[in-house]
């Protein structure tokens, strides 16, 4: 079963559960603090033995556990999914201050938008995994973004590995409209909700 991997995965399993812990602990915080929970809902995953082979094959690297360690970063992955966008920055805001996580590499696809309409906030972080006589920084994968975000995400994930498919240019487009409709409403949504709670008149 764990074959590529190896021991390597009790070492994936204890940084994703330092990642899904350090989250946890916002929200807790935020709450006790008797703010509104930032986050909506949040998963994470270990990339499978078979996607991190195809990924590494890919990117024209040869399938290897030191390739996995070294060159990939996303072994590793969790996704944190707001109502509004203001939260999605705020959990950014919160990650990148002084804690646990190293921030190691920033992507801001909610500004900057891929071209098929892709929205979603990336960050690359190092978490500290100790383990009896060894310390390691292993590389995680964060996604933030809102809930329209994520089921666009999903939506057009589908659509990529649908190899025969007739309509293909219509439905790219139609998802490309679907998320420029979206980003507006969530901005309008959050607009909404600022005029609701007095955040602004
Ligand atoms: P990889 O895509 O992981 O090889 O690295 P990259 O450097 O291109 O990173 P990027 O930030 O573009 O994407 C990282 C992850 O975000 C992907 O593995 C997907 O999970 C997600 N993602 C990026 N672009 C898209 C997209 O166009 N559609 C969907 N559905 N997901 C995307
Ligand atoms: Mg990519």
């Amino acid at each position: 079963m764990n074959s590529f991997y190896g021991d390597y995965l009790f070492i994936l399993q204890s940084a994703l559960n330092n990642v899904l812990s350090d989250i946890e602990l916002i929200r807790a915080w935020k709450k006790s603090c008797g703010y509104r929970d930032p986050v909506e809902h949040c998963k994470g995953r270990i990339k499978s033995e078979e996607s991190m082979i195809d990924k590494l094959k890919r990117k024209n690297m040869k399938p290897t556990l030191d390739n996995a360690r070294s060159k990939i970063f996303d072994a590793v992955g969790v996704r944190i999914v707001c109502n509004f966008v203001d939260d999605v920055y705020e959990i950014r805001d919160i990650i990148k201050s002084p804690s646990s996580l190293q921030i190691i590499q920033e992507k801001d696809y909610i500004a900057v938008p891929k071209p098929n309409g892709y929205r979603s906030y990336h960050l690359i972080v190092k978490t500290r995994v100790n383990i009896p006589g060894r310390t390691l920084d292993v590389p995680a994968e964060i996604q933030i973004r809102t809930i329209a975000q994520d089921s666009w995400a999903a939506l057009e994930h589908q659509l990529k590995y649908k190899q025969e498919i007739d309509n293909m240019e219509l439905l790219q487009k139609e998802l490309k409209r679907c998320s420029d409709e979206m980003a507006s409403t969530d901005l309008t949504m959050q607009t909404v909700r600022q005029m609701i709670n007095g955040e602004i008149k």
